[in-house]
């Protein structure tokens, strides 16, 4: 017998508080202009700790919602990931803490660090568990809270992203027509420079003076991030298409991570997509690294966009570097 994966349901969240470009006005030299003209963001919600929202309850909450659209009970996952770079703590995983509040009893789980691939990281992960027989059904959740990592005096950074969290719930069928096709997942950590988090491991353990340099924030080379970003989700989704036999014109509808407004027009112009053929948020909600696809996902689906029987490609480029792309049979 053949098993494929099929996604059965899919949640978002984010925090409350909604953070506007003016707002970074008063405190780095920037201006709503500037952010809007060079990369398409006009809001981003950032969370409250006060208000207990970290990485682990914004995925809850996501993960809730995608079990609820799925209806099944959650003793039937067998398996949860998360991608994040931002967990509640190294150790339990922030996929334990999930496991635990969901009361998933029969799932192991873990959490996985690609940045922004996270997501796609993990369903294809998932995929293969599914693929081989070893597991039936399959939680796998973006979720971010970069916030916690920003400096907030670099302003070549901190309005770029936002926190939030999304889900996708797997299970096994036999039917290809609705169903995970196939995922490529890429790594090239000779650049991996370009956009990192240097503190925070051991590398510089905290008794080091050296970790007070504000070296556990996100250090990021803007220019040489924005090319790669463009040529690594371009030929990753053509490479998906090229699998199967494809091209850009059999799929009915693209999600592309959402980092900046000019990145995603190039891979469209590329591509040839029409803007309504892809789902874009990124002026909501800024850069929320892997929580991105699964909460476009959820967003097109649940607005109907997408349906039942639609192919879906969906491509993404992380720090570290990462990158990945996932074609999907609704
Ligand atoms: N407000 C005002 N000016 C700014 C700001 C800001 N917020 N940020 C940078 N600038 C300035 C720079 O200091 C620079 O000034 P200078 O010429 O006096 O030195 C000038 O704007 C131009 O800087 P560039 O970096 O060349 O600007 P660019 O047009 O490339 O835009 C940006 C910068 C938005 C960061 C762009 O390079 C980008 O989006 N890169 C990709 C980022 C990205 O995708 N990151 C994440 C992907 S992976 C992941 O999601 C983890």
């Amino acid at each position: 017998m053949n098993y494929f994966s099929k996604i059965i349901g899919t949640g978002s969240a984010f925090p409350e508080r909604i953070m506007t470009n003016h707002d970074f006005e008063n405190f780095v030299e920037t201006s709503d202009e500037w952010i809007r003209t060079r990369t398409g963001i006009q809001t981003r919600r950032i969370a409250d700790h006060s208000k207990g929202e970290f990485t682990s309850t914004l995925a809850l909450k996501a993960a809730r919602n995608a079990i609820e659209m799925a209806n099944i009970p959650a003793d039937q996952i067998e398996l949860i990931i998360i991608g994040t770079v931002t967990p509640d703590s190294l150790m339990p995983t922030t996929a334990n803490l999930i496991q635990a509040a969901l009361g998933a009893t029969k799932a192991f789980s873990f959490d996985l660090q690609s940045a922004c691939s996270g997501f796609l990281y993990g369903l294809s992960i998932a995929d293969q568990y599914i693929r081989t027989g070893m597991v039936k059904t399959a939680l796998v959740i973006g979720a971010e809270t970069l916030s916690t990592l920003i400096n907030w005096q670099d302003r070549g950074t901190c309005v770029l992203f936002g926190d939030g969290a999304g889900a996708a719930l797997l299970t096994r069928t036999t039917e290809t027509n609705h169903s995970i096709l196939g995922t490529k997942l890429y790594s090239d950590g000779s650049k991996g420079d370009i956009l990192k988090i240097p503190h925070g491991g051991s590398k510089y353990p905290h008794y080091l003076p050296e970790y007070q340099h504000k070296l556990h924030s996100i250090h990021m080379q803007g220019s040489e991030v924005f090319k790669l970003a463009v040529r690594n989700m371009i030929d990753a989704s053509l490479a998906v298409l090229s699998d199967h036999g494809l091209t850009p014109e059999d799929v009915d509808y693209f999600f592309f991570h959402q980092a900046n407004m000019r990145i995603l027009d190039m891979c469209m112009k590329t591509l040839k997509v029409p803007k309504e053929k892809t789902w874009i948020n990124l002026d909501k909600y800024g850069n929320t690294s892997a929580a991105t696809l699964p909460v476009c996902l959820d967003e097109a689906w649940r607005a109907k966009v997408i349906k039942p029987g639609d192919l879906i490609l969906m491509a993404t480029f992380g720090g570290g570097v990462t990158w990945a792309s996932g074609l999907i049979r609704l």
